[in-house]
């Protein structure tokens, strides 16, 4: 697990956009599993900045939407995967028939989470996972405590996620309950994962999510463990 500390937003999301322009000049067809959320933001602006300085060709790349909430379709203002298409699909110039998607409002969720567990292992294997970090600990909607070798499934949010997620649309009586997310045991053995966390509120947890003890109460610190780890922190999340 390698730690960077940048600056400022600004610097975490220029790394962050450097480190995937490198992957995908190395595997221009690469596999990706794609975090929404705020922090990554910046990194696909960039991303998208270099794609119009024709820097970046993302047009072959096999993108796997990393979670979404249950019982929403892609067009409801709250789908992370209309998200995902506005901040990075289109702007980056992938098509929607190259991402495998979590569809929230799938007649048989279960399915569909199994079908995509399918499709990782049919692609090779994952080779980036790009994920933001809860106040909690979570990766994607896998929320405390969780086993490593939970597969991708449906979960029930926690109310600090909900608490979390209450920003983005209005109130928590806005947030779904349930969520569909990339299993642990996906995002685990992905060949490189990189972490972007930003802003003083992340400190703590952060902290053990890199120096506390590996345990299900903190997704995120199984990546102690994990293949080559990149977290790009900004100095607020560190810390001077
Ligand atoms: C988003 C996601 C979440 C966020 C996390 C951090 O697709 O799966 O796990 O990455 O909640 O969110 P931000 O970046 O908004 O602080």
């Amino acid at each position: 697990m390698q730690l960077n500390i940048v600056d400022d937003y600004d610097a975490l999301s220029r790394a962050g956009a450097a480190l995937m322009a490198d992957l995908i000049a190395a595997k221009p067809a690469a596999s990706i599993i794609l975090a929404t959320g705020e922090t990554p933001m910046g990194v696909y602006r960039e991303l998208a900045a270099l794609r119009q300085r024709a820097q970046l060709d993302a047009s072959r790349l096999r993108i796997f939407q990393l979670d979404a909430y249950m019982g929403l379709g892609p067009d409801d203002r709250r789908s992370l995967y209309g998200w995902m298409r506005r901040s990075f699909l289109d702007p980056l110039g992938v098509p929607d028939a190259s991402v495998v998607r979590l569809p929230g409002d799938a007649p048989d969720p279960e399915a569909v989470c199994a079908a995509y567990d399918a499709a990782a292992q049919a692609a090779g294997g994952i080779d980036l996972a790009v994920l933001g970090l809860g106040p909690n600990g979570h990766l994607g909607f896998n929320e405390p405590p969780v086993d490593a070798a939970a597969p991708t499934r449906v979960v029930a949010l926690t109310p600090a996620s909900v608490e979390s997620n209450a920003r983005y649309w209005g109130g928590p009586d806005d947030v779904p309950c349930y969520a569909l997310t990339a299993g642990m045991s996906v995002l685990l053995a992905a060949r490189q994962t990189l972490l972007v966390v930003s802003g003083a509120h992340k400190r703590a947890i952060l902290y053990r999510v890199v120096a506390g003890p590996i345990t299900p109460d903190v997704p995120a610190s199984y990546l102690q463990q994990a293949n080559n780890v990149t977290i790009l922190a900004d100095k607020a999340a560190w810390g001077e």
